[in-house]
């Protein structure tokens, strides 16, 4: 079984719960105030370690508080956190969340995530068979090393690209599972992608976009599922009614699922759909980091 290795940032998550989001330039009256940890590349990381992968973290926190509470967390989940340090050069990232209707908004702002360095990365000891993820919230050419390295060790790599941002084609060709949302398609794309496009136009956009004709794309779609393309093959997971209380994190805990799957050496189709299923069940709780599954969570609804 090999491991899961996460190159990406931490966040204290402080959330603000509304009835509903205030209009720019408007208060509106919150109910509670929150504080979660989160960090698309520390909530992958939770999700993997969860679901019973042996998973590394590589990012840094800042010498403060939020950074303390963050290690404490992420130690408990059983992350090796032997590649996390601490910067007095900046605060722990943070992210400023509103959730109103089960949806969010998020501003974040980096701090130490933007300091994790190519260095950081160049002394994890990556072995074949193992997973190497990462996505948009650390410096690029920090990810573009770390791919390097982990394909030059026969490592699987697995790119999240969010928050959407312009990316080379030499970063791109690095990237042997690509997985991102319709929005994130449509940036990477240059074209619009809606809610709701049809399965054919949005693989067809997919196919446009692959690097490397064994480069395989997957589609989050939410409640309508996943539409994956793996080289040539199709595969479409059906989505799940679920009720949803808070989607902050949703995309990270399917990611760090795919992730462990794939670890463990399942197949593609069925890693999807398990990845599917524990970001269904994600949702159904508050925060990013703690809403994350147990395997025996995810094996109950499948
Ligand atoms: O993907 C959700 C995450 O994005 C939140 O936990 C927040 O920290 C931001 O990084
Ligand atoms: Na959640």
């Amino acid at each position: 079984m090999g491991r899961v290795f996460v190159a990406g940032s931490i966040n204290m998550d402080v959330v603000a719960t509304a009835d509903r989001h205030p209009k720019v330039g408007e208060t509106v009256a919150g109910r509670q105030v929150l504080y979660f940890p989160g960090g698309k590349g520390a909530n992958q990381a939770v999700a993997a370690a969860r679901l019973g992968a042996g998973t590394t973290l590589i990012g840094r926190l800042g010498k403060d508080s939020f950074g303390a509470e963050l290690r404490t967390f992420l130690g408990e989940q059983g992350i090796d956190l032997g590649y996390v340090q601490e910067t007095a050069d900046a605060h722990t990232g943070t992210a400023i969340i509103t959730v109103a209707e089960a949806d969010n908004t998020i501003v974040v702002i980096p701090g130490a995530n933007a300091l994790v360095s190519a260095d950081d990365v160049g002394v994890v000891p990556l072995l074949k068979g193992d997973v190497a993820v990462s996505q948009f919230e650390i410096p690029l050419p920090t990810i573009a090393a770390f791919f390097q390295r982990a394909r030059a060790a026969g490592v699987t790599t697995l790119l999240n690209p969010a928050p959407a941002q312009k990316m080379s084609g030499e970063l791109l060709a690095l990237v042997d599972i690509l997985v991102l949302n319709e929005t994130e398609l449509g940036f990477l794309a240059g074209t619009e992608l809606a809610d709701g496009d049809e399965a054919a136009r949005i693989i067809d956009v997919a196919r446009k976009r692959q690097a490397r004709a064994d480069q395989t794309i997957c589609v989050t779609l939410g409640t309508r599922g996943v539409l994956a393309l793996a080289g040539r093959e199709e595969i479409a997971v059906p989505g799940r009614a679920v009720n949803a209380v808070d989607t902050t994190g949703a995309g990270d805990c399917f990611v760090g699922a795919l992730a462990a799957c794939l670890a463990d050496g399942a197949a593609l189709p069925a890693a999807l759909a398990f990845a599917n299923a524990a970001a269904s069940i994600s949702v159904q709780r508050m925060g990013a980091g703690p809403s994350m599954p147990t395997a025996k969570e995810v094996k109950a609804v499948l």
